[in-house]
């Protein structure tokens, strides 16, 4: 899952690429490289590690070519170093390439035994190798690359120079995306319109199985099987200013802080404030029988919050699973199902995986995703947006919201379309929604009560977050969000669970985060932790000023704003965002792009 770009140019074009890669950083920041054409040879400029490792080798070194492509890598074959990092050269032939080559043991041992000498631990390395030998057999390079591309199993999304060429580039997707942009006598291609926007908004999205030449002229696209293709031209709206942090000090920090007006947008596309009735553009929920969401991580608990939703304000029967283990077994749906899938990126490969499996299927999809230009967002029959904005920080906050804020929309529109509330209860129930934004931002001014309770958890080794009803997928979203940027163990259990084998990790140096509003379902949770303080273990409460009067001696207490348990979900979910961030901070961990990760994961 890794970035590329490609820029036939009218003028020098490294510092472009460069600037695209910025935007694709999202993508994967272990290495990142260039190569352009100079006088019609290759050179390329790589570095592993961030973008700004590469500027420096550009600074000190500097690549003047007007014909260019360019990778920012999340490393899959071979570790994140310079000898690994793309653009992959062999002869002739430079690639840049996002996907995974599952055949290129094989090859590799073929390329080998005919004479080819590799220099990386790549699968991508093949590609470059293959090419460069039907050059070497005197083929023109589209042939030579679709021969190449004959060769390859698994996913691809690859763009490829040729020396001698001036004026060349060509791009094959399979399984990954891949857009090609239009210029003023200038041509692009990249992974996403996002990598473009600072060029054009004029953007054709390639096809599984297309390839494409492209010049200072536009752009030739063949289908799968060699036959001249048109695609759509789509305007997109990309503004073309890379999104800033402003005054905060890391975009987590400023997306925590957007996420009231990012639940604001994206409830004004569901609900209507002057008539208070909720609708689900698309859907009618009336017609269906079952609700299958799909999803991966933190888009996976909103699904779950959702389900909680779904079930009981709709009696609509709903199932959650983790796109990666939906895909590999024979889920029993219906024609009368729906598959949901939820994503902020709408690349995920799994969970596109998983759509792709019920669309084949004649099940109706739809796609609850933030990036509307996505992958899943074009494929899908009914796509439901969330109006969340750019997410920069891998660890998700705002999307997550706004996917909760939207899914309890679209369950108040499906009870009403079931029948199973009437009108005034669908405006009440929009009400209450619609107050969310305002309890939000109360909760992100009243974090006081965290900095001492992150001073607190930043030194544990181990943490437990425990919820019980719609506040476990919350447990379960604090324990990814303080691993994935603090790398703090963190486990999420339901409540209730804890007696069947997680209390035999209680002790004094292990904190029970309880996130547990003064609702129905407070006394019993509050009888967990007196089960956790009487083994000597330290519980965080997260509740609200009712539930902090009624909570067990012994407890620190973060207080939350009180509210309707319909939004509880979206305003409990502010200080476990918070806490993960500020112990993030203590511990100078790499808040916005943590070790290993990548804000959107487009390999299986
Ligand atoms: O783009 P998606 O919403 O499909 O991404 C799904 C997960 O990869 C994502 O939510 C991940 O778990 C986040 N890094 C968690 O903060």
């Amino acid at each position: 899952m890794c970035g590329i770009i490609g820029i036939v140019g009218a003028a020098p074009v490294a510092e472009r690429l460069v600037e695209s890669l910025r935007r694709l950083e999202y993508r994967g920041y272990d290495s990142a490289g260039l190569a352009g054409l100079v006088d019609g040879r290759i050179e390329r400029r790589r570095a592993e590690g961030k973008l700004r490792n590469l500027e420096a080798v550009l600074a000190a070194d500097p690549l003047v070519a007007t014909v260019g492509i360019g990778h920012t890598r999340w490393a899959t074959h071979g570790a994140p170093t310079t000898r690994n990092a793309h653009p992959h050269v062999a002869g002739r032939i430079a690639v840049v390439h996002n996907g995974i080559i599952e055949n290129f043991a094989p090859l590799k041992a073929e390329l080998i035994a005919d004479g080819h000498r590799f220099e990386s631990d790549t699968d991508t390395e093949v590609v470059a190798h293959l090419i460069d030998r039907e050059l070497a057999k005197g083929l023109a390079p589209v042939t030579a690359f679709k021969t190449a591309l004959d060769r390859l199993s698994g996913a691809y999304a690859l763009v490829v120079l040729v020396a001698g060429e001036e004026g060349l580039i060509m791009g094959a997707r399979r399984g990954s995306p891949l857009v090609v942009g239009e210029g003023e006598g200038e041509m692009y291609i990249g992974t996403d319109a996002l990598a473009l926007g600072p060029f054009t908004n004029r953007v054709v999205h390639l096809e599984d199985g297309d390839f494409v030449d492209i010049d200072h002229d536009g752009a030739r696209i063949f289908d799968r099987d060699g036959e001249p293709v048109e695609r759509p031209l789509r305007i997109v709206p990309i503004a073309s200013a890379l999104v800033e942090k402003g005054n905060y000090r890391h975009f987590m920090e400023k997306e925590i802080h957007d996420q009231p007006d990012a639940c604001q947008h994206t409830l004004s596309a569901y609900i209507d404030p002057i008539t208070s009735t909720v609708s689900s553009p698309g859907v009618d929920f009336a017609a269906i029988d079952r609700l299958q969401i799909v999803a991966c991580g933190t888009a996976c608990y909103a699904g779950m919050i959702g389900r909680y939703l779904f079930e009981s304000l709709a009696g609509l029967p709903t199932d959650v699973e983790i796109a990666s283990e939906f895909r590999y077994r024979e889920p029993a749906l219906g024609p009368g199902a729906l598959c949901l899938a939820i994503s902020q990126s709408g690349e995920t490969a799994d969970t596109l995986a998983a759509l792709r499996w019920c669309k084949e299927r004649g099940i109706t999809t739809a796609a609850l995703v933030n990036s509307h230009e996505s992958t899943m967002a074009r494929e899908v029959d009914v796509m439901f947006p969330t109006h969340a904005g750019p997410e920069i920080g891998v660890a998700s906050t705002k999307a997550f919201t706004s996917q909760v804020a939207a899914l309890t929309a679209l369950a108040i529109a499906a009870a009403r379309q079931r029948n199973r509330i009437g009108a005034g209860e669908e405006a009440r129930l929009a009400g209450v929604l619609l107050e969310a934004p305002r309890l939000i931002a109360d909760a992100i001014l009243d974090d006081g009560w965290i900095a001492p309770i992150a001073q607190e958890i930043a030194k544990a080794r181990d943490v437990l977050y425990l919820g019980r009803g719609a506040m476990y997928p919350l447990a379960l979203e604090g324990a990814l969000k303080l691993k994935e940027i603090s790398y703090i163990h963190a486990e999420g259990y339901a409540a209730g669970e804890l007696k069947h084998g997680p209390i035999a990790l209680v002790d004094e140096a292990t904190p029970i985060i309880v996130i547990a509003p003064s609702d129905a379902l407070f006394e019993k949770t509050s009888s967990n932790m007196s089960e956790v303080i009487a083994r000597g273990g330290r519980v965080v409460l997260i509740t609200d000023a009712h539930g902090a009067t009624h909570a067990p001696e012994g407890v620190s207490v973060v207080i939350a704003p009180h509210c309707d348990p319909l939004v509880a979900p979206l305003v409990f979910a502010v200080p476990i965002q918070v806490i993960a961030y500020q112990v993030a901070v203590l511990k100078g961990a790499d808040v916005d792009q943590p070790r290993n990760l990548a804000k959107s994961v487009t390999v299986e």
